[in-house]
């Protein structure tokens, strides 16, 4: 392991709950927004596809999927005994950033079903929290087997919130469901054709798991495609940055923690570009632009974000004078980098007149 990683290795639930607290750029965050906006959400214009939709919820099709059995935990204790030191600090950073993001998207979710009276948008935040507590609760309930389980009434009440106008939450909600089916389903794929490889019980749930998700990014789809002024003009800009955004976030994680995936027998690289090629395609159902991401000069860029973001962690870890001024250099060329990133070409496309698109990875 290097000195890198030691200095953040999850040992202990203090560690664990400070992990989740973090306020870095990679890692996830809690939301507020103006819930007064959230309660002027008109979906008339798409009603057909939006009450299918809400139908979908009601069926609750994943009701008794995220339930442990016994055969869970004696599995899970057999694999561990195999792993190396540094895959289970990668796991455990894996479920502890997973669980904080999945629990950031039910306390966003419930907090606007509170503050709204919209019928629409309540039912909808309603069931989504719903499927966002389990998925954390799920995964909190792995973290305690090694004695490392969130108090998440404690993160709730004590974790930073940024605020975020709702168009910033649906460009980035919408996008961060999407990418997160896109990257359970190709894990939950590959180990498919490998299960010999599959080192931990909670990759069997990730097929069902990430349908929920898929559903998610389908309510924001259709909440933007309802609001078509947010997906034209100026807002395109946004857009572009939220993608970008979300992308090189992880693609620089991915990268800070390989091991994770070279478990699976996925090459980081590949992996995220495969996981890019997904969330592209699926988001024409709603954005009119898409990154180019086979262009070379954009993978060169991201492979430059992760360099520039390593040498950040060792100038970090060198401290004193030297040490910030080197972080000072890097934060410019990391942000020189992702503008020129941001200022590539991007491609265009017409938008479908059904919304809707299946799970079908
Ligand atoms: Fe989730
Ligand atoms: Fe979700």
């Amino acid at each position: 392991m290097s000195a890198v990683q030691a200095t953040h290795a999850i040992d202990s639930s203090a560690a664990a709950a400070a992990k989740a607290k973090q306020e870095t750029l990679l890692t996830p965050r809690f939301y507020t927004t103006d819930f007064a906006a959230m309660d002027r959400i008109d979906v008339s214009a798409i009603r057909a596809e939006w009450d299918a939709m809400m139908s979908e919820y009601e069926g609750d099709n994943n009701h008794d999927h995220f339930q442990r059995d016994a055969a869970f935990g004696e599995e899970a204790r057999t694999q561990m005994a195999r792993w190396t030191p540094e895959l289970k600090q990668e796991f455990l950073d894996f479920l502890v950033s997973s669980v904080t993001s999945e629990f950031s998207g039910c306390v966003l979710y419930n907090e606007i079903a509170k503050h709204v009276q919209n019928p629409d948008v309540k039912a909808l935040m309603r069931f989504m929290a719903r499927d966002e507590s389990r998925h954390a609760g799920f995964i909190n309930q792995s973290l305690r087997d090694f004695g490392l389980g969130l108090d998440l009434g404690d993160l709730k009440r004590t974790k930073k919130y940024t605020y975020f106008k709702p168009k910033y939450i649906f460009y980035a909600t919408y996008l961060s469901e999407k990418i997160g089916y896109a990257r359970y389903i190709t894990i939950f794929r590959q180990l498919e054709r490998h299960p010999e490889l599959r080192f931990h019980p909670i990759f069997r749930w990730f097929e069902r798991w990430c349908n929920d998700e898929f559903r998610h990014g389908e309510s924001f789809a259709l909440i933007m495609r309802a609001h078509p002024h947010l997906l034209r003009g100026g807002n395109l800009l946004w857009i572009r940055f939220f993608l970008l955004a979300v992308y090189a976030t992880m693609y620089v994680r991915d990268h800070t923690r390989p091991m994770l995936k070279q478990a699976m027998g996925l090459d980081p690289t590949s992996y995220d570009y495969q996981v890019f090629d997904i969330t592209t395609e699926i988001s024409r159902q709603v954005f009119p632009i898409s990154l180019d991401t086979d262009h070379p000069a954009f993978r060169a860029g991201l492979d430059r974000l992760f360099r520039l973001s390593e040498r950040m962690e060792a100038a970090k870890a060198r401290g004193g004078l030297v040490g910030r001024l080197q972080q000072a250099g890097l934060a410019v060329a990391g942000a020189a980098t992702f503008a020129r990133l941001y200022l590539m070409p991007v491609k265009r496309h017409a938008l479908p007149t059904q919304v809707r698109v299946a799970p079908a990875w």
